[in-house]
């Protein structure tokens, strides 16, 4: 059975999950087509906010420069305890930690630091447990708090710690990297690796608040940058065509990270997942649609070896051949799909590999692994048009192959 993500006709959503101050004016309209509204939030104190709605967990998320310094504060606001735990990694905190924790004590919080290595090496036991200690010496409570400052490791990471400490306390996310800014910080999913793959164990936990400092992004090395607009690029194809026009317009500024193009871009992207989370929180269906060029993009990372290449950069390569298998199976105009592919190596990023024929087999084998997979058959998210994804198409392995080999 496919599934159309190409939205219910003046379909209204959105709106409060509880009062405070903005809450009740993000009412969003979908169209006939996809998403045709959504200017990427609103102004409440003079931060770009978007909501995620999602009844008595619903939270913001805050998008903007110079947010670091207002962090203690919001946290405060939160009504949690005073001691409080901010989790992040060595990398990271070389750069911010100082920061965050004097805004913190700023605030009246006790703060702890939990520092952790770098990379994905983190995502993993013997890390969560360290953590646990961590919180258990510095005697946090149930109402105490968990910051997780860094990037997507540092808040799948953190965001299972403070699901499973004392089952379940509250956390903020602070995302520093553009793929967290936009993706991992949002819908609440966090979890760690396990020796047979990646996210095997995790759980749906939402966060309290998220706050996007986009002043973090300065230090960000390029080749991390540009990978985060991989999935910047996947939110134009997946949910709103004339966003993805927007983007071809300003990837110069993109590029050049640019403070006013990057708040339009980031609140925008949080805006759509939001949007997507807010209706499909535990992807039981239109949630799948964050997966567009996954299912190639992922079995990439794993045959040519985790770490080699970058989850941004491998998505991209996966993003063009599954536009190429939209244009097979579903008819995508080839111009969308030539699109799609100029505007990916306009960000720098990779949307070709040659792959030689056991190569292919190999990609075949880790995309049977896939956890879309039902009953032994690969499904794909594909598109039918700019802007509008459908998922749960089951491909016939031999065009699959066909177009990996192309
Ligand atoms: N939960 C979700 O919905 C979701 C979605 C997508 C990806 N993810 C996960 O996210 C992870 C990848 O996240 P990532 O790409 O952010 O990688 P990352 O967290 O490993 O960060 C990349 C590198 O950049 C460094 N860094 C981070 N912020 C920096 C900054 N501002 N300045 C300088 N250096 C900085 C980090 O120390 C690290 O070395 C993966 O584990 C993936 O599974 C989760």
């Amino acid at each position: 059975m496919v599934f159309s993500g190409c939205c219910g006709v003046g379909r209204v959503f959105g709106g409060p999950g509880r009062s405070g101050p903005g809450w009740g004016r993000v009412w969003v309209v979908w169209g006939g087509g996809c998403f045709t509204a959504g200017s990427g939030g609103f102004y409440v104190g003079g931060v770009r906010t978007v909501c995620v709605s999602l009844g008595e967990r619903s939270y913001e998320i805050r998008v903007g420069s110079g947010l670091l310094a207002r962090l203690g504060e919001w946290c405060r606001d939160l009504g949690v305890s005073r001691r409080c735990a901010v989790i992040t990694d060595e990398r990271v905190a070389g750069h911010y930690l100082g920061r965050v924790m004097g805004s913190l004590e700023g605030a009246g919080l006790e703060p702890v630091a939990v520092t952790v290595p770098a990379g994905e090496g983190s995502k993993r036991w013997q890390v969560v447990h360290r953590c646990h200690d961590a919180l258990a010496a510095a005697r946090l409570e149930r109402r105490s708090l968990v910051v997780a400052l860094g990037g997507g490791v540092v808040g799948d990471l953190a965001g299972f710690v403070a699901a499973t400490y004392l089952r379940g306390v509250p956390f903020v996310q602070v995302p520093t990297t553009l793929l967290a800014q936009v993706d991992s910080s949002v819908g609440g999913k966090v979890g760690i690796n396990l020796g047979a793959g990646k996210n095997l164990v995790g759980a749906f936990y939402q966060p309290r608040l998220v706050v996007a400092d986009l002043d973090t992004l300065g230090t960000l090395p390029e080749r991390e940058y540009r990978a985060g607009l991989a999935e910047v690029i996947k939110y134009g194809a997946i949910a709103d065509g004339s966003f993805f026009g927007r983007l071809e317009g300003v990837m110069g500024g993109l590029l050049s990270r640019d403070a006013g193009v990057l708040e339009e871009v980031v609140a925008r992207c949080c805006e759509i997942k939001a949007q997507v989370v807010s209706e499909d929180e535990v992807e039981g269906g239109r949630r799948e649609i964050l997966n567009f060029g996954h299912t190639i993009g992922h079995a990439w990372e794993a045959v040519a070896g985790y770490g080699r290449w970058l989850h941004g950069e491998a998505i991209a390569v996966g993003q063009v051949l599954e536009a190429e298998l939209s244009c097979r199976v579903v008819g995508l105009a080839r111009e969308v799909r030539d699109r799609l592919e100029g505007l990916l190596e306009r960000a720098g990023l990779p949307t070709r590999v040659r792959w030689t024929g056991r190569r292919v087999e190999r990609l075949l084998g880790a995309m049977r692994l896939d956890k879309k997979v039902r009953d032994g058959r690969i499904r794909f998210v594909l598109l039918r048009g700019l802007g509008c994804a459908e998922w749960g198409h089951v491909v016939e392995e031999g065009l699959v192959r066909e177009v990996l080999g192309s």
